[in-house]
């Protein structure tokens, strides 16, 4: 297939182009870089099946050629309120990504007659009042709160690949990602697992905000990228969810990276200052891609994170 990949130099958008060149696609990537770095596509340059094109999905999308298949994942995707790259500090461009930038990668999907894959979130259930989370949850959020901008656009994209599905006819899938970890994540974003590798490599101590009870499912990104590929060449229109249902809190989280890096200066407990409306518990029910697309993780968060760790300390310049 001829793929489009919208938000190709972000972390997953990098991995996902990595992995459909393997299978032996041919990858158009799509990127603004407004919180991706043309670093996480250097390797894929000199591929001939790959190209890149340097364009904000919010305006009109054009590539010449026929595409089979689009791939929408443009848009930030952290929700740090302290990192320049956390969507709470791009609000307009997170709305513009999922409502403008969907509507376009849309578009273009509807001028080849193209398969669309919308990259929604967890975030959709909001603050969830059901746990596990099924597909079938429609979720708690606050329209106007101080995520709204992240998950009322996700909303919208996935209401909006629904009507083109129905109205149009056009072939979509909607995977529902849930927290994934992995190289070439941002060190400055503010994502939990990137912050806490960080102060673990450099020997301090890992800052935990409020009593680190919250609970989060962590997915290697691998197995993402192989749940998703799935999904792909799936014929399921519905939402799927994928990620890892093996729930821990944060501050376990906190204790195994210690553990792993060998870090004696152990935590320090500081104030809660997480972004309103921070979900308590996050866990996905992944029946569904079990039973339709064969699928579950593989990757125990030990050796997902032996494999993500070796990729910060070089970033870090840590031996
Ligand atoms: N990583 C996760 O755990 C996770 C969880 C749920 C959903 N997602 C979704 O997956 C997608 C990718 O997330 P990620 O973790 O790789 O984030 P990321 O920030 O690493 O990648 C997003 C990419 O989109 C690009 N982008 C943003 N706005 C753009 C625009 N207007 N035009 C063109 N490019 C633009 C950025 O420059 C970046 O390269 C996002 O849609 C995100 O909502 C990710």
């Amino acid at each position: 297939m001829r793929i489009l990949i919208t938000g190709a130099a972000g972390f997953l958008g990098s991995h996902l182009s990595e992995k459909l060149l393997l299978e032996g696609h041919s990858v158009i990537g799509m990127d603004n870089f407004l919180t991706g770095d043309p670093q996480n596509l250097a390797h894929l340059t000199t591929n001939e099946n790959f190209s890149f094109i340097r364009h904000d999905v919010s305006n009109f999308i054009f590539v010449p050629g026929k595409l089979d298949a689009v791939l929408h994942f443009a848009s930030p995707a952290s929700p740090n309120k302290d990192s320049p790259y956390g969507y709470p500090n791009l609000p307009i461009q997170t709305m513009k990504a999922g409502a403008l930038g969907t509507h376009n990668a849309l578009g273009v999907a509807k001028a080849n007659n193209a398969i669309f894959l919308l990259a929604s979130t967890s975030e959709i259930y909001g603050d969830p009042k059901e746990h596990p989370q099924k597909e079938s949850y429609w979720g708690n959020v606050d329209p106007t709160g101080p995520r709204s901008m992240y998950d009322e656009a996700k909303r919208f994209a996935e209401a909006l690949t629904m009507s083109y599905h129905r109205f149009h006819g056009i072939n979509t899938r909607i995977v529902r990602i849930f927290n994934t970890y992995g190289p070439r994540m941002r060190l400055d974003d503010g994502r939990v697992i990137p912050n806490f590798i960080q102060q673990a490599l450099k020997n301090e101590p890992l800052t935990i905000y409020g009593e680190g009870t919250q609970t989060r499912s962590f997915c290697y990104v691998d197995d993402l990228i192989d749940g998703i590929y799935r999904l792909l060449l799936s014929d399921i229109h519905e939402p799927v969810n994928i990620g890892n249902p093996v729930e821990m809190s944060v501050l376990e989280l906190a204790l195994k990276i210690n553990e792993i890096i060998n870090n004696p200066a152990g935590i320090i407990v500081k104030d809660d200052k997480r972004l309103g409306d921070d979900p308590e518990r996050r866990r996905p029910d992944i029946s569904k891609a079990k039973t339709l697309l064969d699928w579950e993780p593989e990757y125990p968060l030990t050796q997902g994170l032996s494999k993500t760790i070796p990729y910060f300390r070089i970033k870090l310049g840590i031996k």
